[in-house]
């Protein structure tokens, strides 16, 4: 089976990037499941109800979200309602929505998890390793896929070594920029330390530029805004799952710049 996953989808470029390019993937590939990270989505911070029906309507399986989780108060109205949107598992305990959710396709069941990283991250977050083997305790599954949404790369690597063979595909997400490591690790696990962002080509990881070299050259205080005109990038990568053996078959990054 065919797994597209798509990096953070930032704003309106964004919007307008995954909708052209997930349609011209879909009639090439067979694409048998699509997962998102949506933290981004809605202004750059967090997911309103409205996107989450666009994405439904794009065939959109599995809705990752990540720090930016909560920042649009609208997801509350349905995060709780809704089986498909996940955000990070090890967020404190009693936080809204759910951490992992189980689907079945082609007789097989399939979990998709998320967890957060805990380094250059909030500290109230708890341990992702622990919580990624809580879930493989807990939750029976033929083939898991984890978000690992963080900011050091060395986190990340880390990670997918120790769940090496166990969890199938393990795709980071966060820092908006494709990293050049696709590959399939030594027990059978597909990964990429950062699938990238999907959004303007020219702007700070989704915000006007300007805006950010001002904060650091005047220590300026202007207000967070998206960059919204120019070229967009597309960032995704397609796995490929081999039915019968249940291990990552193959990982292709990919990167459209338009
Ligand atoms: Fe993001
Ligand atoms: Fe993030």
């Amino acid at each position: 089976m065919k797994i597209l996953i798509v990096g953070d989808v930032f704003s309106k470029l964004g919007r307008t990037s995954f909708e052209k390019n997930v349609k011209k993937i879909k009639e090439k590939e067979k694409i048998d499941f699509i997962i998102v990270n949506g933290e981004n989505t809605s202004h750059g911070r967090g997911m309103n109800e409205n996107h989450y029906r666009w994405y439904m309507d794009q065939g959109v399986d599995v809705i990752t979200l990540g720090n930016h989780a909560y920042h649009n108060k609208a997801l509350f109205n349905i995060i709780d309602d809704v089986n498909n949107i996940v955000r990070p598992y090890n967020f404190p305990a009693g936080s809204p929505g759910k951490g992992y959710t189980t689907n079945n396709l082609k007789g097989l069941k399939i979990t998709v998890l998320q967890v957060i990283g805990k380094v250059f991250m909030n500290q109230d977050n708890y341990d992702p390793f622990k919580a990624a083997q809580e879930v493989l305790d807990n939750v029976k599954s033929d083939i898991y896929i984890c978000d690992f949404h963080g900011e050091a790369t060395s986190e990340k690597i880390a990670f997918a070594y120790a769940f090496d063979g166990k969890i199938q595909v393990i795709f980071g997400t966060h820092t908006h920029v494709q990293t050049n490591d696709a590959r399939i690790l030594e027990k059978g696990t597909a990964y990429i330390t950062d699938v990238g962002m999907t959004g303007a080509l020219e702007g700070v990881i989704g915000v006007k530029k300007e805006i950010i070299i001002d904060r650091y050259l005047n220590d300026g205080m202007q207000r967070f805004s998206p960059q919204n005109t120019g070229q967009t990038q597309f960032s995704a990568i397609l796995v490929e799952i081999d039915e019968n053996s249940k291990k990552a078959a193959n990982i292709d990054i990919i990167n459209v710049i338009e």
